[in-house]
């Protein structure tokens, strides 16, 4: 997606009039920062996390080398992510509550579809939403987002409250990252040549969001399962 590209679309489906920033920074072929993209709907989002996270409750989940991880996790949606002994996967019923992880609200599905259209990946339909909350010190080391069943759809990534320092990587593991400060409303969009890139979050800073407090709250939005 070149520049050109990239301003038409936003031109198109976030009104400079209506978009609190607007700025984008083209981290590379693929990958894009919408800036404060998400300023406007924060408090209906928070408050969103809110209600699924009462039926599905923020846990710090375990990996399959048994660590436990820093970030406590939820999902909605139709698939949710899951780590436990035997891995990364995911699941539509979650293992806390039995239940189906909740449905994703249609605030949600909205603001990941008009953000992906913004960075050129037209037609993106979630179905799951992982709910990560950072407090301080937490993070999540260099990884890539791999367990989805379809590669084609973009990864749309929404930061909430205290700001954080994104790790950039490349494909591979041993390229150097480059460090992206991520703001309240900021999204993160990757997908095509970038979509598995490895990616993270240094430890997030003991800070303050009139919002949040000192948490960090992130929503990644992602199609993990094929369409039918
Ligand atoms: C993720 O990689 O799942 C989350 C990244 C973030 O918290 O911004
Ligand atoms: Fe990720």
């Amino acid at each position: 997606m070149t520049r050109a590209d990239l301003s038409a679309a936003q031109g198109q489906l976030f009104d400079p009039a209506e978009q609190a920033g607007g700025a984008a920074l083209a981290l590379e072929d693929g990958a894009v920062v919408l800036r404060a993209c998400a300023v406007d709907e924060a408090p209906a989002l928070l408050e969103a996390i809110e209600q699924v996270t009462q039926a599905a409750p923020l846990r710090q989940m375990t990996t399959a080398r048994g660590w436990r991880m820093s970030v406590a996790m939820s999902n909605c949606g139709a698939a949710g992510w899951l780590s436990d002994h035997s891995g990364y996967r995911y699941d539509a019923v979650d293992p806390l509550t039995g239940r189906a992880w909740p449905a994703m609200p249609e605030v949600f599905a909205s603001l990941a579809r008009r953000a992906a259209a913004a960075a050129g990946f037209a037609n993106f339909e979630p179905d799951a939403c992982l709910i990560n909350q950072y407090a301080p010190g937490a993070r999540l080391s260099l990884h890539q987002d791999r367990n989805e069943q379809d590669f084609d759809a973009p990864i749309v990534s929404v930061s909430l409250g205290v700001p954080a320092s994104f790790l950039w990587g490349g494909s591979l593991r041993s390229e150097r990252p480059r460090r992206v400060r991520l703001d309240h409303g900021d999204i993160v969009v990757w997908g095509g040549p970038a979509r598995l890139n490895f990616h993270g979050i240094d430890p997030l800073r003991d800070d303050h969001h009139p919002l949040t407090g000192n948490l960090r709250l992130n929503l990644t939005f992602r199609r993990a399962l094929l369409r039918r």
